[in-house]
């Protein structure tokens, strides 16, 4: 893992300092004596000693001392690691990862009915999304948002655990603390197998005693899930936690502010970001900009000042594999993103202003020519080309059925 780039005034008790080599002439307010950082005291005298900025290497760090409510507040975020494999051969590998996880998680929701689930088998699986993700983290987030499945409840596990994975990597986690964050994520609706079908796959909105019968399925999670031997606890409270509110709306338990698990509020925002992107039996995906900007209007009240600006800054106003239209009318899907002008990723282009294909279809790199720009992203649901192929083999074909 990379270092990570600091301001003196929000180091913490538990940071490895780093050396980078830089010179004091380069930057004069850089600290850099390498050692952990044991008392307030010590970094107080440091700040004091005018140093303002410092690298901190997290694989070194004691994060047991290193606040929550730092993890959470963005601060120690650090930018997804450059790609080791190309997005195409990623999403070609990952995809019957993918299925497989799928594949699982109707096998254990159906277990979970008896309350017995087959916990042991979905260690793998998570090591397998962790694995991708550290190699090209665009492959799996795109895959969740490109696969669509008739059963949307397994599949939305399945995304919420690799959202999870991703944002919990970007926001500083460590690799045994991503894997707790991943099952949580995959488990995080269990329960929702003790809520009578009528209501669970109900396609309107729901009764207020209807509500309060699918609101128990957090805790029936909890059950479930506590009666596994040695279960680590953040994924039990995680579970649980995951439809708590900053506020104090949430349920079951009303909790606020800190009082909610970390994990609990990393998985709510992934478990918002994926069920108002996706395909419901009553309404169509949301692109996933517009998706991003309602929960962009929730911030502060649904999480906590920072955590949801930090998961739009990760994946970008146009994550890798939405569908794009551009002013020149032509149309696409974005296969890179670009952080330092997120307006502007590379797209590939495969249909003209009158529909008909671009043979073979052109990969531009917005932010290299001023003749087109993204005017909107697109439902997935309303493009007439298959948007996986286009990403993997360059090709425009029609959307598989
Ligand atoms: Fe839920």
């Amino acid at each position: 893992m990379a270092f990570v780039h600091i301001l003196t005034k929000d180091l913490r008790p538990g940071m490895f300092i780093v050396q980078t080599g830089e010179t004091w002439t380069n930057r004069p307010y850089l600290y850099a004596k390498p050692g952990l950082l044991k008392t307030e005291a010590e970094i107080a005298e440091i700040r004091k000693q005018g140093f303002i900025e410092a690298y901190y290497d997290p694989e070194k760090s004691e994060h047991s001392k290193i606040g929550v409510e730092d993890l959470l507040s963005g601060r120690l975020a650090t930018p997804l690691p450059e790609p080791t494999v190309s997005l195409q051969e990623e999403i070609k590998a990952q995809e019957e990862n993918y299925n497989n996880c799928v594949n699982y998680m109707e096998h254990v929701m159906e277990e979970a009915r008896s309350g017995r689930i087959d916990y042991t088998s979905a260690k793998p699986l998570m090591d397998g999304i962790i694995s991708s993700v550290n190699r090209n983290a665009d492959a799996l987030t795109s895959l969740a948002k490109i696969k669509t499945y008739d059963e949307y409840t397994f599949a939305h596990c399945v995304n919420v655990s690799i959202f999870s994975v991703t944002f919990g990597r970007y926001l500083g986690l460590r690799e045994e603390n991503l894997h707790n964050l991943g099952l949580a994520g995959l488990f995080h609706d269990l329960g929702k197998m003790r809520v009578p079908p009528s209501i669970l796959n109900a396609p309107r909105q729901l009764k207020p005693e209807e509500f309060a019968i699918m609101q128990k399925h957090a805790r029936y999670g909890l059950e479930i899930l506590s009666q596994i031997p040695n279960i680590p606890k953040a994924i039990l409270a995680g579970v649980c936690d995951h439809h708590e509110r900053y506020n104090g709306t949430g349920y079951p338990d009303k909790k606020k502010g800190s009082e909610i698990s970390p994990f609990g509020c990393i998985i709510s925002v992934c478990d918002v970001y994926d069920a108002l992107s996706s395909k419901r039996v009553y309404k169509e995906a949301m692109p996933p900009s517009k998706a991003l900007s309602i929960m962009f209007g929730m911030r502060g009240e649904s999480w906590q000042p920072g955590l949801v600006e930090q998961f739009i800054k990760m994946l970008g106003i146009y994550p890798v594999g939405t569908p794009i239209g551009l002013t020149s009318g032509f149309k696409g899907v974005v296969t890179k993103s670009n952080p330092s002008a997120p307006l502007y990723p590379t797209v590939t282009i495969c249909k003209d202003r009158n529909g008909q294909k671009i043979v073979p279809p052109s990969s531009v790199d917005l932010a290299q020519q001023h003749e087109m720009q993204i005017v909107k992203a697109l439902s997935s649901d309303t493009v007439d080309f298959d948007i996986l192929t286009l990403i993997t083999e360059g090709k425009d074909v029609p959307k598989r059925p």
